[in-house]
């Protein structure tokens, strides 16, 4: 959803916002750009395609300056093309912005500044940012000449004519000193260094300069000079606050070797479990616990009528796991719903629920919406989530992370499997809570054991390689499972559509004879995810019903078990878990399945058409 970046120090900004631009293209792909200030000119280049074409046009000239401001674009507002790519200037070509968000009523003003002579280039709706804010600053010169902050002024008051989101970088060419970020609904990070500050939509692009920050709250200001940052309020009023410290390290947002952050990813799962899973475990005399201390879950919980949970993407797939595990764990009643929808559909609110939302980023608008709607109904929020400082973790009531730590792919691997293993630690201690667990200690081991499991299933990744590329010309695949099963089959087709752009679909296996299995062609792969032991049977009948209608299979199921050995094309096999956390691990081969035949077609895993990671517009 466009990453912005911004620089005000001694370097030379251009290879730093280029920098930076990298760390943030998995936010927009589509177009980039960079205007820094040089004597007393604003240089603007921007071009339509990925980063590195404007790489490579910046190569071929010296841009000399320290002060600047970048964008990678996934375009909203007006096609992908030179003249909509960001930064937009106005009129006069000396005040530069760059934007992430979308403001609604873009045309209302357009319409407003062209009656005043105003005369735009592009079709995007952040065009009229920057002539608003020329706008008001021409009119502060005449009234308030000489004044320090006529800028600053004018970006105040631009603000307050837009409806919508925004993160912004501003510069101008009358104030070759300071930098002017903004933020409404779109994340936006100010980096603190040493004569030199930074703006960027996400922390990964500060690592290699800082790791001290602000994350900026709703509609704050922030002002950076070369020796310091100034922070306001909406209402222009000072704000003194300390900042915060980012633990990430920069090796973490690198690929390390691996030809796709996405692999990489990955391949990560098994120590981002560890990270998540250690600090919540405790050995006591009678067996494994679980800590919850950042929490703390009073008698609302074990009291609680209901869980509510609701997410996007792949988080509203954990959110589907977690239902069987609550249901199974702590006997309670669970509603899960898409983000999107739980927002406007009026639902009826308990305040006796316990609410949760899930979001790697912490900044999806859906979800977002969808938390502030259940806080007015008067719910209380956890949230999960693997961004410290986001958004979500500001709002919500309680805290629980995945630490995960970056994830760069658009497409979600490690965010997945560790928000599932907050959801079963969850569910664990509510059912302890609620008397409908007596010992944890045995599942709790076995969580203990799952990163050496998955590390197990990565040392057979050729296996799925080499099926995949066999298989990833196929017109249409279809993951099939029942309970867990299902939920992750969810999960599994949204990563082959996402990177593929095979059409996938998942299918409760009860309901492929209530329609799907009229799409079986010799054409179809049907991958069953077959973990659920008490329901093999039945799975076995639904692969020999697409079987004989012409569709190749794949099982995925227990290491030792042959069930499917006469029925099915092929079994890939994982290590043995307790049924109910078999998506611990199920997941696995189908994230390396739909990343090999995303290679095999020859598509970027990491950067696939039309997605963004962070979609922090609606
Ligand atoms: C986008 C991404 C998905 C992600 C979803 C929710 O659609 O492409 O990978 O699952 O947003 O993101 P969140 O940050 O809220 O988990």
């Amino acid at each position: 959803m466009c990453g912005i970046t911004g620089y005000i120090g001694y370097r030379q900004a251009t290879p730093v916002l280029l920098e930076a631009l990298k760390k943030l293209e998995y936010r927009g792909y589509d177009s980039a750009g960079i205007a820094v200030l040089h004597e007393d000119a604003l240089l603007v280049r921007k071009m339509k395609g990925p980063l590195q074409v404007l790489e490579a046009r910046l190569a071929t000239e010296t841009i000399a300056g320290s002060l600047g401001i970048g964008h990678t674009r996934w375009a909203t507002h007006g096609e992908p093309s030179d003249i909509n790519s960001h930064p937009h200037t106005d009129v006069s070509g000396r005040i530069a912005i760059v934007h992430n968000g979308i403001i609604e009523n873009y045309a209302k003003i357009k319409a407003w500044l062209q009656a005043r002579g105003g005369v735009f280039k592009s079709d995007t709706d952040t065009e009229v940012i920057a002539h608003l804010i020329n706008y008001y600053y021409q009119q502060y010169q005449k009234d308030i000449p000489g004044t320090r902050d006529i800028l600053l002024h004018a970006v105040q008051h631009a603000l307050t004519r837009l409806a919508g989101s925004y993160a912004l970088g501003v510069i101008a060419c009358d104030f070759p000193d300071r930098l002017i970020a903004a933020r409404k609904d779109s994340p936006l990070i100010v980096g603190l260094g040493e004569g030199e500050h930074f703006i960027a939509s996400d922390v990964p692009a500060l690592l290699a300069y800082t790791r001290e920050v602000y994350f900026l709250e709703e509609r704050e200001v922030a002002v950076l000079y070369r020796d310091h940052v100034d922070l306001f309020t909406e209402q222009g009023e000072k704000i003194i606050r300390a900042p915060s410290h980012v633990d990430w390290d920069l090796a973490s947002a690198e690929k390390g070797g691996y030809a796709h952050f996405m692999l990489k990813e990955i391949h990560d799962q098994a120590k981002a479990f560890t990270d998540t899973l250690r600090p919540r475990l405790t050995l006591e005399a009678q067996g494994w616990d679980i800590n919850f201390d950042e929490i703390k879950l009073d008698a609302g919980w074990a009291e609680a009528p209901r869980i509510v949970i609701t997410a996007c993407g792949t988080a509203w797939h954990a959110a589907m796991v977690g239902k069987y595990a609550f249901e199974r764990f702590a006997r309670i009643p669970v509603e899960v719903d898409i983000a999107s929808e739980y927002r406007y559909r009026n639902p009826v609110f308990n305040p006796q629920d316990i609410f949760i939302v899930i979001s790697q980023s912490g900044e999806t608008a859906d979800t977002l919406a969808a938390m502030r709607l259940a806080k007015k109904g008067g719910a209380r929020i956890l949230a999960i989530t693997n961004a410290v400082g986001s958004t979500l973790s500001r709002e919500a009531d309680l805290v629980l992370y995945t630490w995960a730590g970056p994830e760069i792919a658009v497409a979600s691997t490690k965010a997945f499997t560790t928000q599932l293993l907050c959801l079963y630690l969850l569910a664990l201690k509510l059912g302890l809570l609620r008397g409908c667990l007596s010992d944890a200690s045995p599942y709790l081991q076995a969580l203990s054991e799952v990163a050496d499991k998955v590390a197990r299933i990565l040392n057979q990744k050729e296996l799925i390689q080499r099926f995949a590329s066999r298989q990833f010309n196929k017109d249409k695949v279809f993951f099939i499972g029942r309970q867990f099963d299902y939920a992750v089959s969810l999960e599994c087709a949204l990563k082959l559509k996402e990177i593929s752009y095979t059409h996938s679909e998942a299918f409760a296996a009860g309901e492929l004879k209530h329609g799907p299995i009229a799409l079986v062609d010799t054409n179809t792969l049907v991958v069953a995810l077959a973990t659920q032991r008490e329901l093999f049977d039945k799975i076995v009948s639904n692969i020999r019903e697409v079987t004989s209608r012409g569709a190749a299979s794949l099982v995925i199921t227990w290491e030792g078990e042959s069930a499917f050995d006469a029925v099915a094309d092929e079994v890939f096999t994982i290590p043995q878990i307790e049924d109910s956390l078999s998506p611990l691990l199920s997941i696995i081969p189908a994230q390396l399945f739909a990343y090999y035949c995303a290679v095999q077609r020859g598509n970027d895993p990491d950067k696939p058409r039309n997605l963004a990671k962070s979609v922090t517009v609606e």
